[in-house]
């Protein structure tokens, strides 16, 4: 891979309002292969709008996204559901189906992508690899209900990675989960990263995890890509917009 190769997901100057709300005000981004990506921003920033644009969810009013160098502005709707293949979303809220086994979860997504020769013949190799991936493989004939928090995050990862995408945007990956639950997470987003040589954007406020996972974060402030470094070198920026962040009390 050579330097000059072109990021994975590029973001130019995007704009995007509700009524008088301005959102998103020409924000720019560049995601290079295989890097994690964060995205540091109060609620209510506009994260999730973003993340959302980025997969075709919502329409952007203003500005380009260029996903493996092509503008999906121009897809169809078949072209999308390809692109969509690629990626992978993992929501907050997990979106495991209670009613399945973590089994019937996992082949979920092989249903909608594989056909029916590539299920009967990978399916139950695919499933497990991605079991182990998160080391859970001792829970696939068990229900969501039955696992706790973390478990469960686990499980949504492992759906997520059955497709294996090269792109995964994480939605507040450790949200909700205590300290050292959401340090086992966000090594395995490290992991993944490795293994699967994924590009990611991870939305998050958590600063453990941002400083486990970060190559590189993008302060969202004022609908603007207000400020990017590396963790470490933004806790050391004298604006008190940024240095807010940092505050530990
Ligand atoms: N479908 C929508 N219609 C109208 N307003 C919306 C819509 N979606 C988002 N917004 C507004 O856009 C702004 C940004 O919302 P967004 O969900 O992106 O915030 P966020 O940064 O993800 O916050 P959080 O950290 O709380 O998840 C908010 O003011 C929200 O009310
Ligand atoms: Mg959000």
């Amino acid at each position: 891979m050579s330097k000059m190769e072109a990021p994975v997901i590029e973001v130019e100057n995007l704009s995007k309002s509700f009524g008088t709300n301005r959102v998103l005000k020409n924000f720019s981004m560049k995601v290079p292969a295989g890097k994690n990506l964060v995205i540091l921003g109060k609620s209510g920033s506009g994260k999730s709008v973003l993340i959302k644009c980025i997969i075709s969810l919502m329409t952007p009013d203003d500005g380009l996204i260029k996903i493996f160098g092509e503008d999906v502005s121009t897809y169809d709707s078949d072209a999308l559901d390809k692109l969509r293949a690629r990626i992978g979303f993992l929501f907050q809220s997990n979106a495991l189906y209670d009613s399945m086994t973590v089994r019937d979860n996992l082949e979920f997504p092989l249903r909608r992508h594989w056909n029916k020769e590539q299920r009967a013949k990978s399916a139950k190799q695919a499933v497990l690899e991605v079991l182990e991936d998160v080391g859970l493989a001792h829970t696939i004939d068990m229900m969501p209900s039955e696992l706790s928090g973390g478990m469960r995050k686990r499980i949504a990862l492992a759906r997520t990675l059955i497709l294996q995408p090269q792109i995964i945007l994480y939605d507040e990956p450790t949200t909700g989960l205590d300290p050292i639950t959401g340090r086992e997470i966000s090594h395995l987003i490290l992991q993944v990263q490795k293994k699967y040589n994924a590009t990611s954007i991870i939305i998050s406020h958590d600063m453990n995890c941002i400083n486990i996972t970060s190559n590189s974060v993008i302060m969202l402030i004022d609908g603007m890509r207000y400020a990017q470094d590396t963790f470490a070198a933004l806790q050391h920026y004298d604006d008190p917009k940024i240095h807010e962040f940092f505050l530990t009390t």
